[in-house]
């Protein structure tokens, strides 16, 4: 039977982890890729220690749209207890396992689902929700900010392409009565590659402007949030504002 490591190196990856015996899983896109993430670890962290001062071992969090892992591995090495990843794709929850067995991570552990169909019921409240990479491939993007919301109990950091924004006022059933537009979407057609490991399930997306996300985290019951400052070094599409990485409090 081979072992856990031969089976990673068996499988392709978005991430490149480095593992126990100096070997690392090779990645399916170039060395670009491993820049987007380490900016938005490098944003995330510093967030979360500038804000969480307490020990972060009584603080649990969840990574929705947790892919292979990162994240989720990275807020569990952070000391974040449980962590709990979720994926639509169940490969990325198999490969997800693979990787926390590998590393012998304890209160750490991943399921298949989709976003929409999460509740507090089902899966109670946690201190730390991530939604990192996923609003944009999403055909219900405010469905998906009020699970956020309804699992968070303290902080949701959210991380997502944006357009251009459309501002001013719109005839809104006669001329004679106006409103404002509080921010706009763009269609995105991602119908031909949903069979890709990083797209939408289904095809359809809508993608925010940043006027009508941090609008709309406001209206689905966060108190207050804020746009993250990417750093120096930013990954271009951080730098460049084409995403935010944006922290909604309870
Ligand atoms: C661009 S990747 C982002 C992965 C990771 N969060 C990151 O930022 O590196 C998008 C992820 O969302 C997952 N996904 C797509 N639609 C989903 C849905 N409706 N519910 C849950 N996960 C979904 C995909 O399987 C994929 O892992």
């Amino acid at each position: 039977m081979s072992t856990l490591i031969e089976q990673a190196h068996s499988r392709e990856w978005f991430y490149a982890y480095d593992l126990p015996d100096g070997s690392s899983t090779a990645t399916y896109h170039d060395d670009e890729i491993h820049l987007i993430h380490n900016t938005r670890w490098q944003m995330l962290e510093s967030y979360l220690d500038k804000y969480l001062a307490e020990d972060k071992r009584s603080l649990s969090a969840l990574d929705l749209a947790s892919h292979q892992g990162w994240f989720a591995i990275n807020m569990a090495r952070a000391g974040f207890a449980p962590v709990l990843g979720i994926d639509a794709r169940q490969s990325h929850v198999e490969d997800s396992t693979l990787i926390a067995d590998i590393f012998d991570m304890e209160h750490l552990s991943f399921q298949v689902g989709d976003i929409h169909e999460q509740s507090r019921e089902n899966l109670g409240q946690f201190d730390v929700v991530l939604m990192l990479g996923l609003l944009y491939h999403l055909e219900n993007p405010v469905g998906a900010l009020r699970v956020c919301r309804e699992l968070c109990s303290d902080l949701c950091i959210i991380e997502t392409q944006i357009v251009p924004g459309m501002s001013g006022f719109v005839d809104y059933g006669s001329y004679q009565y106006v409103r404002p537009l509080k921010g706009s979407f763009g269609v995105i057609d991602e119908m031909e590659d949903t069979h890709g490991p990083e797209a939408s399930v289904t095809g359809i997306c809508l993608v925010p402007s940043l006027e009508a996300l941090m609008w709309l985290l406001e209206k689905v019951g966060f108190s207050r949030a804020h746009v993250l400052e990417p750093p120096e070094n930013a990954y271009e599409q951080l730098r460049y504002h084409k995403r935010v990485m944006v922290a909604a409090h309870v």
